[in-house]
């Protein structure tokens, strides 16, 4: 090495040190989640057996909520979680927390073990419940929702949830793509005919995502 190349190795670790050291204990926090979930993403990468969504769409999840700084999130089918960490990471940066349903017992005990195994389970209320219940017993306002649950119940869901959903807030469904799917084409063009809903397909994945944002209340 020669000197000026040292000069600069040592230069940069020293900024490195400074900027690690002068971290707040808040941003600190942070990044030691960060560093959590994606541990624990990774270890899970090729191991999401229970009709989890796929990574590039929890991305798509990720970047709406950051980008829209939503805080007040349903989600309908947890599963085991996949979509639910993606949505809980982005909340613990915002701020924010959801509700997720779930019917299945098993899978739901397996999404709180990986709720406390990724770091996220502060932001995370998961319930135990038929949605088809629930769902009209709860208040909100949600700025943000995810339904990925039984999909001839997506019109319903949508119904139900309209009037909880706040201006500018978004609903989002997974699955879309597959117009072949009792009950999907129903919701679309059920949705494509509400005027304060403006509404784009995102094809992240073969699943596909709508993504609906509510322009004005009705
Ligand atoms: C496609 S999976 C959800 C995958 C999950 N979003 C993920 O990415 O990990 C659909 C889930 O919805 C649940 N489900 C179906 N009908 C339901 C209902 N009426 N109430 C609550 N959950 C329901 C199923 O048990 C199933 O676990």
């Amino acid at each position: 090495m020669n000197s000026k190349f040292k000069i600069f190795v040592n230069f940069a670790f020293l900024l490195n040190l400074i900027f690690i050291l002068s971290a707040s204990p808040g941003q600190k926090e942070n990044q030691d989640l960060d560093e959590k979930v994606k541990k624990f993403l990774k270890s899970m990468k090729h191991r999401w057996y229970d009709m989890n969504i796929p990574e590039s769409d929890g991305k798509v999840l990720y970047d709406i909520i950051i980008k829209n700084g939503y805080k007040k999130v349903l989600e309908v089918g947890t599963s085991t979680g996949h979509s639910t960490i993606w949505i809980a990471w982005a909340l613990s940066k915002t701020g924010g927390k959801l509700i997720t349903i779930e019917i299945n017992e098993m899978r739901y005990k397996r999404a709180l073990e990986n709720f406390k195994e990724a770091g996220l389970q502060d932001y995370i209320d998961a319930r135990l419940a038929d949605a088809h219940k629930l769902v009209p017993e709860l208040k909100g306002p949600f700025d943000f929702i995810f339904i990925d649950a039984d999909k001839n119940w997506y019109k319903n869901y949508l119904k139900l949830l309209l009037p909880k959903l706040e201006k500018n807030g978004c609903f989002t469904a997974h699955n879309v793509l597959n117009r072949y799917m009792y009950g999907i084409k129903d919701f679309l063009d059920y949705l494509k005919d509400l005027p304060y809903m403006e509404t784009t397909i995102v094809r992240s994945s073969r699943s596909g995502i709508s993504v609906s944002y509510k322009k004005y209340n009705k």
